[in-house]
């Protein structure tokens, strides 16, 4: 399995000029299990969503039980190999189960090293936000993730039941 690390991969917002390609990178997701993207669908309304994003990072008119996040694209030349979520505070939900950061990699895009770069990248965010450390889950079965977050330095803390889908979650922290 490839290590290499990918200096040209950049995590930026999401921009107008990204529909076509951020569509399909949905698409490829479909039936995974994975929500690429939350609250939208190809089809939907782009500039309204990118409102909404502004909003989350702004931390405004946020739906109950959602705090102020971000919503980054992968980038490595004009395609997106990805997403990445940095949320940037905890709700007891969030620290039970969904983490800080949240990220997926477009399957035509994997094993080249660009879910480790997105997650190194979104750790220097979390500094500049303030965060001290931050919080990450994934499926006890989820090999790939697991050895992402180790990769960047998580430390299991321990290993709890997700109710919703009864899988075993493991918590991992990474000093900033
Ligand atoms: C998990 C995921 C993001 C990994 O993306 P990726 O770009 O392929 O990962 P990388 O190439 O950066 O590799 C990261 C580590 O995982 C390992 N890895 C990658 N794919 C793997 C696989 N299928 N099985 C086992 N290990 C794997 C790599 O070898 C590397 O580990 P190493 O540094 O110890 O060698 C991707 O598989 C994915 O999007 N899965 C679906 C969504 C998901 O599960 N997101 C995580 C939720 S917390």
């Amino acid at each position: 399995m490839s290590n290499r690390s990918h200096e040209k991969l950049t995590l930026r917002c999401l921009e107008s000029s990204d529909q076509p390609t951020f569509d399909d990178a949905i698409r490829q997701f479909t039936g995974s299990g994975f929500s690429f993207a939350f609250g939208y669908t190809p089809g939907d309304d782009f500039a309204k969503y990118l409102r909404t994003l502004d909003d989350q990072r702004r931390g405004i008119n946020l739906l109950p039980g959602q705090v102020p996040s971000l919503f980054l694209l992968g980038v490595v030349g004009d395609t997106v190999v990805g997403r990445l979520s940095l949320r940037l505070e905890l709700t007891e939900a969030l620290r039970n189960i969904g983490g800080h950061i949240g990220f997926g990699v477009c399957p035509k895009h994997r094993e080249k090293g660009y879910a480790k770069a997105m997650l190194r990248e979104s750790l220097h965010l979390a500094r500049q936000f303030g965060l001290p450390r931050v919080l990450l889950t994934c499926d006890s079965t989820n090999a790939a993730s697991q050895r992402t977050i180790l990769a960047c330095g998580g430390r299991l803390e321990n290993m709890v039941l997700d109710a919703t889908t009864g899988a075993e979650k493991e918590r991992y922290w990474i000093d900033l």
